[in-house]
């Protein structure tokens, strides 16, 4: 108990917690937002992992460091902390600096997939083998008015959802990747789709505006996937369904670089404690395993109240 309070009583140790709450972040990420050094950031890190407020998930040669409380007393602590934090003399500072570090990496991933929209169906299929899960996903889709789409790539899916609902909206932050599927709609006289420019974080839609929402390989994008679960439930109309398709956890680090992937995949834990956090229902959680060389899937589906 007396480490655990002797861990809060220091100004840059605060800071970190109330930056963490903001999403999982590298050292190096750290470094920037507060702006000291590699070893001083390690030390107050090892302090505050030690008293069990944090926990670090080592990725290869990548560690990613949240909030975790881990200890009951700290679990209790955390929250009555969060409301202090605002008081902290640099708050406002820090969340701008966290606001600039996550559109850094939002950037880095538009461009990739600008820079690949042509031949991302092939690098996709050469680089991420999965079970055949299209059909499993399309049969949990309830036949709706307004369906969403949320990063549609070059629009593989769309064709399909098209036959699920009236109306289809798809939205992806990718001009290049929103024109091959804009190009792929022309080919099959789907033009009434929707396509629209936008961010998973900030959708450009109205409130409870559609009944279902499919994110198809593109949660592990995410630099806090529980913001992208909010944004969702904010356009959902109660009883809409929110239907995920995503890589179980794996830990192919290459991904990171050759596919700007944020996360390796999912647990059904991490999953569904976000779904949960975010207030929804869940309805399903499935894992497809991959054959030899293919990646497992996890098919989860949520519902709003
Ligand atoms: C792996 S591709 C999946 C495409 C498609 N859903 C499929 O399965 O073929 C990921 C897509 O998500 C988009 N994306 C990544 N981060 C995004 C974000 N923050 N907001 C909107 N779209 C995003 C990318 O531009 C890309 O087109």
């Amino acid at each position: 108990m007396l480490e655990l309070f002797k861990s809060l009583a220091d100004p840059t140790r605060l800071r970190l917690l109330n930056i963490l709450q903001q999403g999982e972040f590298t050292v190096q990420e750290l470094l920037e937002v507060l702006g000291m050094g590699q070893s001083r950031i390690s030390r107050h890190l090892k302090i505050l992992l030690e008293v069990g407020l944090l926990a670090v998930k080592r990725e290869g040669t990548w560690a990613y460091y949240r909030l975790q409380p881990s200890d009951p007393l700290a679990e209790r602590l955390l929250p009555l902390l969060e409301g202090g934090f605002a008081q902290l003399a640099e708050a406002a500072a820090d969340r701008a600096a966290v606001a600039t570090v996550l559109a850094a990496r939002r950037e880095r991933n538009q461009l990739f997939f600008d820079r690949h929209a042509r031949d991302w169906d092939q690098l996709a299929r050469q680089l991420l083998p999965t079970p055949n899960y299209a059909e499993r996903l399309l049969a949990s889709l309830p036949q709706s008015r307004c369906l969403l789409e949320v990063g549609v790539g070059t629009g593989g899916l769309l064709q399909a959802l098209h036959s699920r609902s009236e109306m289809v909206i798809g939205v992806d932050h990718a001009p290049a990747m929103l024109a091959a599927a804009r190009l792929r709609l022309q080919g099959a006289g789907l033009e009434q789709i929707d396509l629209r420019l936008g961010e998973m974080e900030h959708l450009p839609l109205e409130t409870v505006s559609v009944d279902s929402t499919v994110l198809n390989m593109v949660l592990h994008h995410a630099s806090d996937p529980l913001t992208v679960l909010r944004e969702i439930f904010r356009v959902l109309q109660p009883g809409g369904l929110l239907l995920i398709a995503d890589l179980l956890r794996h830990q192919d680090e290459w991904m990171r670089d050759q596919l700007a992937d944020q996360w390796l995949g999912f647990t059904a834990e991490e999953l569904l404690g976000w779904g949960e956090q975010t207030g929804f229902d869940k309805v399903f959680c499935e894992i497809l395993a991959g054959a030899k060389s293919e990646y497992s899937v996890m098919l989860t589906g949520f519902k709003k109240p």
